[in-house]
């Protein structure tokens, strides 16, 4: 036994003495608790203050081996709350927990009575939410489900509660595996400090985010951070959003999702065991534990919460461009005429704040951007569409009665309050001063549609860029510094980039409607949003359209994402993918990074594999920092241009697939962009994959992430896949396998998966014309013959088609030499066409194609491809064969 061993023995007995009537004391058995299972007492610091360790009656043990592992832990019998009542609801139980004994008060006010509800709410999804069982506290006010009946037997799970240090266990009935488990740590609930850990089933831990890193998070004593941020994304910070939902998949292959409901500042430990903690400064404990059994159910699940994604217009699946800096309007339209001679499809053109008058929302620059109504209508005029940026951010140093988004603001006392004058809190972005308007507030929606139809009347937009709404402040807290109280200075503070929630942002008490900042500040976006999708409904009566950059649960209901401020290197160019599929597991499918970088100057090596992997973004845009050096397609080389040309011509040719998947992630609400291991949960290899990624079950993307590279080292889970993209067609079989893909700089590699079909149409400079292009379908045959695919349709911009039955739903089957189609739901005023089939890897010899029973002529190429033509109309059923 060390010196130090005995130290700390001699520690735990005098900490006995001092605390012993208050507390259960660590003694040596319950501190005998292996290091990977530590949960930490003492997360302030690392590593922890040996004489504050003990003050909390927890045990300490430094180790030396790894700096991450806590010093000071809770032992085995530390108070927690014991469940002293329990009754069976109609919804499921509800019960009461008490404080066995009460904690040393180092996190402030305790809560001893809570309230426990459990909730069966379906057979796939429990909701338990923990509160105070005395008073309200704070809740995220977002509409959920309200489940009053439990859901009909059976359940996809089993629960048992502990009772004398309470626990909840939830295990899937189905294999057994315990999901989540909270005994293994005490449950802790003051006012601004709640915590709650449990056991995990696997490492194999996805989503949480906003983050800039590897997809599959490291359980390696990581710890994550939420708290909606204007910070340029890097490994280890939490970034512009907030989305407490992890995705874990289970030893067996079945995945599960767990939802915490929290819209405060937070942070997750994780750890080897492998185990996680919740630790969150306000709010209540509001948990959802998703079935699956898939990674896909989990997400629906998921979106049955929160809400299913919008479904976006069809025109902003085309390629936007953008960047800060144009500096006239004349400059934005030289571009989007260059981008027309070299007929590179372009559906959007945006604008960044240069084009306002002194930085002013809702204004444009007279001088220099004084022909942006004509360019807005030009862009109208050849089917292209204009977006803008507003921030959230209002000045308040305009002359009296000069600028209406201030004074009707005043007027109806729509800003942020500071707490201490109960007057608008004054920040500074990039007009100089500014105040916030307050999206919680409940005459928001008539300010906000005022101020965005005034503009519209002007310059008719087509969506809005809102930026900056986490929200950013370059001052701390505000003009005149934040005061000190609670809000300010918790007890604790989570470890948030900046050290203080105020950093880069209003102060934590400011006052909105009904909230303090303290609890709503990660909504900013989410509610900006919500107003922005309303008011634009209003406006244009068409499909609203929004990125933004910052979002919490439900933004998917509203508008996209992209991933901000980025740098033009390799790294940020591999990062995108993790991003892309972490956000349609939030819900958000509509989403994108820069493409070539935001900060920083690309190569055009760069710029092109950016613009292959791009052409893959849900949400397509390449946008620019204001210094950097130029990086729209025609600012390259000839060459570059066409490679450029090519893979956005591959994108468009893609879109109806696209946009199918689009319709079916807002009528089921499920993903678009994936990780591969949503597809093959069982492979390990899958497991970890994020340098490729799918759209939908069938397409595979495996962009070149490498400097100079000329292949792509690939992953093939099991099965077929066919070629897209350099020898078309050629089949690859294989039982999961690296493969080498040779990607010439000319061209990213896409594979088809057997078993699925793809519609897809003839490219265009827009989508308006690509629309009116015939359709093909590219079909791939499974090892037994089979496959399977779908095609979604609508006129691309009217508002509810799928509420009001305005689309076509098709489904397309392969199955003996034989493809049908069957029509769910047909178009009513167009006609669509399919003009083209070709089917992969077919038997040969092939001697005659019947299109409805009418011979076809046909060709077979290399790889056995079977290729003909016909003109059906796909809102009506039909059957081909071919002997
Ligand atoms: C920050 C945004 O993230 C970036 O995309 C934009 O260009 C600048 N703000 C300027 O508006």
């Amino acid at each position: 036994m060390g010196a130090l061993h005995i130290l700390w023995k001699l520690q735990l007995i005098l900490c006995f003495t001092q605390f012993g009537k208050y507390y259960v004391s660590a003694s040596d058995s319950v501190c005998d608790i292996k290091t990977k299972w530590r949960v930490d007492c003492y997360p302030e610091t690392v590593p922890s203050v040996e004489q504050n360790c003990e003050s909390r009656g927890c045990c300490y043990k430094p180790v030396m081996s790894n700096d991450n592992v806590p010093w000071c832990y809770y032992p085995s019998n530390y108070a927690s709350y014991s469940l002293s009542k329990i009754s069976n609801t109609s919804y499921g139980y509800t019960g009461l927990l008490n404080i066995q004994s009460p904690s040393p008060k180092h996190y402030g006010k305790e809560i001893s009575w809570l309230s426990l509800d459990v909730i069966f709410e379906r057979k796939d999804r429990l909701h338990f939410r923990l509160r105070d069982a005395n008073n309200s506290r704070y809740e995220v006010p977002i509409s959920t489900p309200i489940v009053k009946k439990a859901a009909d037997y059976p359940f996809m799970y089993d629960l048992k509660l502990e009772h004398d240090k309470f626990g909840i266990i939830i295990k899937r009935k189905s294999s057994g595996t315990v999901l989540f488990n909270s005994t293994i740590a005490p449950l802790i609930y003051f006012d601004q400090f709640l915590q709650i850990s449990t056991s995990l089933p696997s490492t194999n831990v996805y989503g949480l985010g906003e983050r800039h890193e590897d997809l599959l998070i490291d359980t390696n004593w990581k710890r994550l951070k939420f708290w909606a941020r204007d910070q340029p994304p890097h490994e280890n910070a939490n970034l512009y959003g907030d989305h407490p939902l992890y995705i874990a998949v289970e030893d067996d292959g079945n995945a599960h999702g767990v939802f915490l409901l929290n819209s405060n500042a937070k942070e997750i430990e994780l750890q080897p065991a492998p185990a996680l903690t919740w630790r969150m400064v306000g709010g209540i404990m509001d948990f959802y534990v998703l079935l699956g059994p898939t990674p896909e159910m989990v997400v629906q699940q998921y979106t049955s919460i929160i809400g299913k994604p919008f479904l976006p217009p069809y025109w902003s699946l085309g390629f936007h461009l953008c960047r800060w800096g144009y500096e006239s309007s004349n400059n934005t339209w030289d571009i989007v005429k260059k981008m027309r001679a070299a007929s590179i499809p372009q559906d959007v053109q945006w604008n960044d704040i240069d084009y306002m008058s002194k930085y002013l929302d809702f204004t444009y620059d007279p001088v220099a951007f004084d022909t942006l109504p004509n360019l807005v209508s030009d862009l109208h005029q050849n089917n292209q569409h204009y977006v803008m940026i507003i921030d959230p951010g209002i000045s308040d140093t305009q002359s009296s009665g000069s600028y209406s988004a201030y004074d009707d603001g005043i007027a109806t006392n729509i800003f942020i309050n500071d707490s201490r004058t109960l007057k608008p809190i004054e920040g500074v972005v990039w007009p100089g001063k500014t105040v916030f308007p307050d999206f919680t507030h409940p005459a928001i929606d008539v300010y906000w549609e005022k101020q965005l139809r005034m503009y519209h009347s002007k310059v008719p937009f087509d969506g809005v860029w809102i930026d900056m709404n986490e929200p950013s402040n370059f001052v701390h807290g505000s003009t005149s510094s934040c005061p000190n109280n609670l809000y300010e200075n918790p007890p604790y503070v989570p470890h948030v980039n900046g050290h203080s929630l105020a950093d880069r942002t209003l102060c934590s008490s400011s006052k909105h409607f009904k909230y303090y900042h303290y609890d709503v500040h990660s909504l900013t976006g989410l509610f900006e949003m919500k107003a922005t999708s309303k008011a634009l409904i209003n406006i244009r009566k068409k499909r609203p359209f929004i990125i933004s950059r910052s979002t919490f649960p439900s933004a998917g209901l509203y508008g996209g994402h992209w991933s901000g401020d980025i740098v033009s290197t390799w790294h940020d160019l591999k990062q995108s993918i993790a991003s892309l599929v972490n956000f349609n597991m939030f819900g958000v499918p509509l989403v994108g990074a820069d493409i070539c970088g935001f900060s920083g100057d690309t190569t055009e090596e760069l710029c092109i594999r950016w613009m292959q992997l791009g052409s893959f973004y849900p949400f397509s845009r390449n946008h620019n920092a204001l210094t950097s050096s130029g990086q729209a397609p025609v600012d390259f080389s000839q060459e570059t241009q066409d490679i450029m040309r090519k893979t956005l011509n591959l994108r468009y040719s893609l879109l109806p697939y696209l946009y199918s998947l689009f319709f079916s992630a807002h009528a089921t609400g499920g993903t678009v962009a994936k990780a591969l291991f949503f597809e093959f949960p069982l492979d390990k290899i899958a497991l970890k994959i994020d340098t490729q990624f799918m759209w939908g079950n069938a397409l595979l993307i495996s962009p070149v992430l490498e400097e100079k590279a000329s292949s792509v080292r690939a992953y093939f889970p099991k099965g077929n896949w066919y070629y897209l993209t350099g020898v078309f067609g050629k089949p690859i079989k294989t039982e999961g396998e690296w493969i080498n893909i040779d990607a010439p700089l000319s061209n990213i590699p896409l594979h088809i998966r057997g078993g699925c079909i793809i519609p897809s149409q003839y490219p265009a400079i827009t989508t308006a014309e690509s629309r009116r292009n015939p359709l093909s379908l590219l079909v791939a045959p499974d090892e037994f013959g089979i496959a399977k695919g779908e095609l979604y349709w609508d006129d691309g911009d009217s508002l509810d088609t799928l509420e009001s039955n305005l689309f076509m739903h098709v489904l397309f089957t392969l199955k003996d030499n034989k493809l049908t189609s069957h029509v769910v739901s047909a178009l009513r005023d167009e006609e669509l066409v399919l003009s083209k089939v070709i089917v992969m890897n077919v038997h040969t010899p092939i001697t005659a194609v019947y299109v409805n029973n009418i011979r076809e002529t046909f060709q077979i190429g290399e790889f056995n491809i079977l290729q003909f033509g016909c003109s059906l109309n796909l809102s009506k059923s039909f059957h081909i064969k071919w002997q």
